[in-house]
């Protein structure tokens, strides 16, 4: 069933358990698995032990409420208890380390069955797409290009996935101004052309405000937000709430420096 456009986000996000490994995703960079879970639900799982770590998650739900609460069409997020165990029976070695390691809570996303990756080929919707191409400069997502565009067709619309790639400030703590004001290369995006992010701006620029930040902020587990001991960084948060508030300031900053990222 197609859900109906959020204007608020809720205030946690489902909980849940997997009970099946179904299989890899072999097209996404980080290995997620197709899987069942116990509420009868397939679910699109992505690991914190996948390459970029709880980051790539963190972003996930952050930007991915964002786009919810700005009206894009996103799957529904949960989270997921993996048992170790789950993945023993896998043939394959590298899932069989990439389930254990990511043993306990990870992210899922529910699986949208028969959907079709999006090519310009397909006609959408002008308003989602300048949604889509407006949040995405703001919060410098580069993984939206015209070879892998990780937006699929989902009974006729556009529906936007993996938003890993986000919030690049989180792997190297730097200064907040220069975050905020560099540019965003439309050139490589694929949905230009089709959206104008200039057209939604000033609508979308009243919507993301501090409270709204703090809300899907809120929606990421603790521990995603400790400092990661394999990549010590001395300007990185400290702790849980800090994190919550830096990464506040840094999008704050950004939506202050629009007209340095609008096209
Ligand atoms: N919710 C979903 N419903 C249906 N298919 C999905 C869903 N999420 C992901 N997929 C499929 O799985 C692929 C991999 O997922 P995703 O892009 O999120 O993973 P990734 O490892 O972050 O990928 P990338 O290599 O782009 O970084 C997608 O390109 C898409 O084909
Ligand atoms: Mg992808």
């Amino acid at each position: 069933m197609l859900p109906a456009p959020a204007t608020t986000v809720s205030p946690v996000l489902p909980r849940i358990a997997a009970t099946a490994y179904l299989t890899p995703l072999r097209e996404g960079g980080s290995l997620p698995a197709l899987m069942e879970a116990d509420d009868l639900g397939t679910y699109v799982v992505k690991f914190t032990g996948a390459g970029q770590g709880p980051k790539a998650l963190v972003a996930e739900i952050v930007v991915g409420e964002l786009a919810r609460a700005l009206e894009i069409p996103v799957p529904e997020l949960a989270l997921v208890d993996v048992d170790a165990e789950i993945g023993r029976r896998e043939p394959d070695e590298e899932v069989q380390e990439l389930v254990s390691r990511s043993a306990g809570l990870n992210l899922a996303v529910d699986f949208l069955p028969g959907s079709v990756g999006y090519d310009t080929t397909f006609a959408v919707d002008p308003l989602t797409a300048s949604r889509v191409v407006w949040l995405d400069a703001f919060v410098a997502n580069v993984d939206r290009s015209r070879r892998n565009t990780n937006l699929l067709i989902w009974h006729k619309a556009l529906w936007a996935i993996d938003h890993g790639a986000c919030l690049r400030f989180h792997h190297a703590w730097g200064d907040v101004a220069a975050f905020a004001a560099s540019t965003y290369n439309y050139a490589d995006h694929v949905l230009v052309g089709v959206g104008d992010p200039r057209s939604v701006h000033d609508d979308l620029r009243a919507r993301v405000d501090a409270a709204l930040l703090a809300e899907v902020l809120a929606l990421v587990p603790d521990p995603w937000l400790q400092p990661d001991p394999t990549r010590p960084d001395p300007r990185a948060p400290h702790d849980a709430p800090t994190a919550r508030e830096v990464y506040r300031e840094y999008l704050l900053a950004r939506l202050d420096a629009a007209e340095r990222w609008l096209p």
